[in-house]
C-alpha cells in the first residue's frame, strides 16, 4: 500500500472550512467537488496513456492520450457519491460503477448490498471513492472485490484517514494487490463510535443535509 497525503495551501484552507460544523451542506458538497479536483491530479498520475498522432493547425505531431481499457470510477454508496461530480469532471472519459457496502451488526463483516460493476475489470485501473477512511473495513472489502474481478490497480481517494484505519491495511491487505490510497490528511484517532477525531462529522449526513 502506497500513502500520499497532500500538502497545499489550496486543500489545507478548504479541508479547515469543510471541517467546520457551521458550514451548511450546499458549501460543503462544493467544497468535496473541489477537493477531489485536487486529488484526483495527484491520484491519476499513473493512468495508462499511449501515443496518440494528431495534427495541429501547423504541423503533424504524436502527442498521448489515455489508454484503453477506460479508466473505472467507483463511489463507495452514500458518501462516495459526493465526490463523484469531482473526479468525473477531471476525468470525464471513465466509466462509473457503484458498489454499497455496510457494517452487519450482527457478524460486523463488510456486506456488499449494492453491485453496479462489470463482473470482469481485467486491466482496468480503478478509482475508490469514499470521503472517509476510517476503520479501513470498507476499503479492504472494496479494493478485494476489485481485484478479485481483475483490476490491474486500485487507488482510494478519501478526504480524511485515521491512523488505526491505515495500520489496518498495513496488515491486513494483500501486498500483492497494487493499492495507492490518496488522502488530504491523517488525522488523531478514531473515537468510540469510529468516528474520525477531529474529522469533519458523518460526511454522508452532512452531503446530503441530515444535519
Ligand atoms: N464515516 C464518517 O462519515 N465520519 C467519520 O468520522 C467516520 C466514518
Amino acid at each position: 500500500m502506497e500513502l500520499h497525503v497532500l500538502q497545499h495551501p489550496l486543500i489545507e484552507h478548504k479541508l479547515t472550512v469543510l471541517r467546520d460544523k457551521n458550514t451548511p451542506s450546499n458549501t460543503f458538497r462544493e467544497l468535496t467537488s473541489e477537493l477531489v479536483m485536487l486529488e484526483a491530479y495527484e491520484a491519476t498520475r499513473n493512468l495508462d496513456i499511449v501515443d496518440a498522432p494528431i495534427e495541429t493547425p501547423v504541423s503533424p505531431m504524436v502527442g498521448k492520450k489515455l489508454a484503453k481499457p477506460r479508466p473505472m470510477v467507483v463511489p463507495v454508496l452514500r458518501a462516495g457519491l459526493g465526490m463523484l461530480d469531482g473526479m468525473t469532471r477531471l476525468l470525464p472519459t471513465a466509466e462509473v460503477g457503484f458498489l454499497g457496502m455496510k457494517r452487519d451488526e450482527n457478524t460486523l463483516d463488510i456486506v456488499t448490498y449494492a453491485n453496479r460493476l462489470p463482473e470482469d475489470l481485467s486491466g482496468r485501473q480503478c478509482f475508490l471513492l469514499d470521503p472517509m477512511l476510517a476503520t479501513g473495513g470498507t476499503l479492504i472489502a472494496a479494493t478485494n472485490y476489485l481485484a478479485e474481478r481483475g483490476a490491474k490497480d486500485v487507488t482510494s481517494i478519501n478526504i480524511l484517514a485515521a491512523p488505526e484505519g491505515l495500520e489496518r491495511l498495513k496488515q491486513e491487505m494483500d501486498p500483492k494487490i497494487n493499492l495507492k490510497v490518496v488522502v488530504c490528511a491523517v488525522d488523531e484517532k478514531l473515537n468510540e463510535h469510529a468516528y474520525i477525531v477531529p474529522g469533519l462529522g458523518d460526511a454522508g449526513d452532512r452531503l446530503y443535509g441530515v444535519i
